[in-house]
């Protein structure tokens, strides 16, 4: 059977994991059938891709009048997926949803009502639980490898190069995207909700917005016209990359999306600098944070429990030497850790090591290779489970609304918790 798929938000996201893929990898069981973009002139730089013309909407309604639409895939700006995703569950279509899968607890309650009234489904596509690492990890926990745990440490850090860009577009407003707690950190969330499989309960967070934002006297409002563009270690050129030029600059006028503001404008609302504390169901403590300026892109991990402590380390890429220079920079990155480099360890990461180090001493560690591929790979698997269906899932990959819910509510709760400077009960912000 053809599954006949329609996609809403045609951006960078739409075009390499879903647009394309189905074209050409899933031809056997998905048929994609249209576009809707407010911006048409970046749905036809998708349909210049493909090298054919799929019917392009502005109109989310108008194309499912027109349209035999089964499944709809949402990848717009993250505050507007409940608006697609409310109306395509009322239209009596399942949905795929982007992570985050809404922005704050409003938002994600009409999502959970709309699809407890249609009876269709939402499933979120947190493509973190597919690596191959993060598979490893779920799989030992299922087995009561750690038996109770009582604590998780997690800290993930985005470099100068990944970091920055949240700040040079949409993200950086938190009415777009409910800051990095939510449109980054629901992934992070999810992987402990994950693992853990347990609730979130409470809440507690502190944040600061310390790197980016209105930080420098001198600036100007984007990369394009900025006078200090020759000094500047965040120079985006956007006429230097054919495919951004493509995407955005070539579309702008019809929208007004400029993809390269400074990330040290006045309008950034967002935190940089980020920490929550989490109690579960199962009376575990998380202690999480995120940093969005550091030399070095990845996760560390450990989970302490009754049989012993698992540590994680995921080191995705290193610069290969420091450059202010952002072009160069982003040229040079490299999966060797500049610290081994320096110990004569000349090569790149091919695996990742889990260390299990038992309670009375010890170690035992656990090798798994890396795969290529997008986000380690973790893409392409999850794109297999979705287009081609599945009749298992032992452990559990594939995310519900609930899942989707219990991932971005405590980035909403954290947002709130920063606020106010009080915790957060998660079951009383969708009650
Ligand atoms: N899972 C991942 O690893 C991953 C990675 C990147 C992005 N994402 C998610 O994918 C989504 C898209 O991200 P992106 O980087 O492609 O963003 P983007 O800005 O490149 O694309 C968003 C697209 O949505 C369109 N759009 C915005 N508002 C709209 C509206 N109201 N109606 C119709 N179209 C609208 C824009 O015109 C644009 O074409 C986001 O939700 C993001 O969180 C997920």
């Amino acid at each position: 059977m053809i599954t006949k798929y329609a996609v809403v938000g045609v951006g960078v996201r739409a075009l390499g994991m879903y647009i394309e893929p189905l074209v050409k990898n899933f031809q056997d069981v998905a048929e994609l059938v249209a576009l809707c973009d407010q911006n048409s002139l970046r749905a036809q730089v998708a349909n210049k891709r493909l090298g054919f013309e799929l019917p392009i909407y502005t109109d989310f309604d108008e194309m499912l009048d027109k349209e035999e639409i089964d499944k709809v895939i949402v990848t717009t700006k993250d505050c507007f997926h409940h608006k697609y995703i409310i109306r395509a569950l009322e239209r009596g279509k399942d949905v795929i949803s982007e992570k985050p899968m809404t922005i704050d607890a409003e938002k994600c309650r009409q999502i959970l009502d709309a699809e407890k009234r249609t009876g269709r489904k939402v499933t979120v596509t947190f493509n973190y639980r597919f690596t191959p690492y993060t598979t490893k990890i779920k799989e030992l926990l299922s087995q009561d490898f750690l038996g109770k745990i009582f604590s998780v440490d997690f800290h993930w850090y985005l470099d100068t190069r990944h970091g920055a860009d949240y700040y040079r577009r949409w993200h950086a407003e938190l009415e777009n995207s409910g800051g990095l707690y939510v449109h980054k950190a629901t992934h992070h969330f999810d992987l402990v909700n994950w693992f853990l499989g347990q609730e979130p309960r409470r809440v507690f967070a502190m944040a600061k917005l310390n790197f980016y934002g209105a930080n420098r006297a001198e600036h100007g409002e984007r990369c394009l016209t900025c006078k200090f563009k020759d000094k500047c270690e965040f120079y985006l050129d956007l006429n230097g990359d054919s495919s951004l030029k493509e995407l955005y600059l070539d579309t702008e006028a019809a929208d007004g999306y400029v993809r390269d503001q400074c990330v040290f404008g006045e309008r950034i609302n967002i935190y940089d600098t980020m920490s929550t504390l989490v109690n579960y169901s199962g009376g575990t403590q998380l202690c999480y944070s995120l940093h969005s300026y550091t030399p070095f892109e990845g996760w560390r991990m450990a989970l302490n429990g009754e049989k012993g402590r698992l540590e994680i380390s995921n080191a995705e890429t290193f610069y290969r030497k420091n450059s202010p220079d952002f072009k160069e920079r982003s040229a040079i990155l490299t999966a060797q850790d500049p610290y081994k480099a320096a110990l004569g360890i000349d090569k790149e990461e091919e695996s990742d090591l889990i260390r299990f180090y038992p309670l009375y001493g010890g170690v035992e560690v656990i090798e798994v290779p890396r795969v290529r591929g997008g986000h380690g790979g973790s893409d392409e698997r999850l794109q297999n489970m979705l287009f081609r269906g599945y009749s298992e899932d032992p452990l559990g990959h594939m995310a519900d609304s609930w899942a989707g819910a219990m991932s971005l509510l405590i980035g909403a709760a954290s947002n709130l918790s920063v606020k106010t400077g009080q915790p957060v009960d998660i079951l009383d912000l969708i009650k």
